[in-house]
């Protein structure tokens, strides 16, 4: 049987450690696992018999990005699945937000991501073969208040990968967004930063931000089974793979509503969209 190789940002924690696990224990899959400090991906040990790198990756760093797309392809001649899961949040206002805070997400949620598939996608296209799995979140369709410029980096994953597709899709290579609501991971707790609304406008939103916080890890997503969806999805049929995968209930009911409402819109401001074009082009 040939082993399809994964390559996976951020599998300390979260939906990462979950995929890494599922991963190790398959007999057809060869996994590149990765963690920003060394020692973090000891789990991995009970179940390696050749097939598991570890690798040592911030996405932030060019050179650690280089190193592990080399490791994958060097070690298993090739890589078939990339997923570009490490990713962080950060609550706040616009208006009162911590814009290095910001910045630093986006490095990580989006210029990260782009570092890692621009230096997969050489090997993708060589072997004419490859799934780039993208983790955007329903906050990268559906936008919440003190949630800005994580939807900022989430709406840029989903603008990048739909315009990857669109490029790739005649090269053998398919894309997957994966859009999940709250899962029971570090990201609400540990892996957000949270600046607190100090001016009386903005109020309302510390409960927000509050009942969030002490949320993690009692949401209802579970990443284990997002985890087995995932490689489901990848390993039987990828012939099919959603460019779209909400996952938990919330995340499926606002993409439907948010759609089902966009859609009604635009259909009821079709003929003032098409009244703005040139008299000639009518
Ligand atoms: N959990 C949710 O409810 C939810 C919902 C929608 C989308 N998501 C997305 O799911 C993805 C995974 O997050 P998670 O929920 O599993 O949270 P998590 O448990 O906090 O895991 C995030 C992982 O990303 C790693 N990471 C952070 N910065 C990194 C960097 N610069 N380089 C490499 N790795 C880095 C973390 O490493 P360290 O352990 O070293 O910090 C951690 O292992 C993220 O893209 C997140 O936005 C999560």
């Amino acid at each position: 049987m040939m082993s399809k190789t994964w390559l996976v940002t951020g599998t300390h924690t979260g939906f990462g450690k979950q995929l890494a696990l599922q991963l190790a224990q398959r007999d057809d899959v060869n996994l590149v696992a990765t963690s920003r400090k060394a020692g973090q991906l000891d789990y991995l040990n009970q179940y390696d018999h050749g097939q598991i790198a570890k690798v040592i990756l911030d996405v932030t760093k060019h050179d650690e990005v280089i190193n592990a797309v080399k490791t994958a392809n060097d070690k298993f001649g090739g890589i078939d699945v990339l997923v570009n899961n490490a990713g962080l949040g950060y609550f706040g206002t616009f208006e009162e937000s911590n814009l290095d805070d910001a910045k630093y997400m986006f490095d990580v949620n989006v210029w990260g991501l782009v570092d890692m598939t621009r230096q997969t996608l050489p090997i993708m296209r060589k072997q004419r073969s490859g799934v780039i799995v993208n983790f955007s979140s329903i906050g990268g369709l559906y936008s919440f208040p003190t949630l800005a410029f994580y939807h900022g980096t989430k709406y840029a994953v989903e603008g990048i990968t739909g315009s990857i597709e669109e490029e790739v899709k005649g090269l053998g290579i398919k894309t997957m967004l994966v859009e999940p609501s709250g899962f029971r991971t570090d990201w609400a707790g540990r892996s957000s930063h949270k600046t607190m609304p100090t001016h009386d406008d903005y109020q309302q939103f510390a409960k927000f931000i509050q009942d969030n916080a002490n949320g993690a890890h009692h949401e209802p997503g579970d990443p284990a089974k997002a985890a087995a969806i995932i490689i489901d999805q990848v390993m039987n049929h990828e012939d099919q793979l959603p460019e779209h995968l909400p996952l938990g209930k919330i995340s499926s009911d606002l993409a439907i509503d948010k759609y089902t409402k966009l859609l009604q819109q635009f259909k009821d401001l079709r003929k003032i969209s098409l009244s703005a074009d040139s008299p000639e082009k009518q």
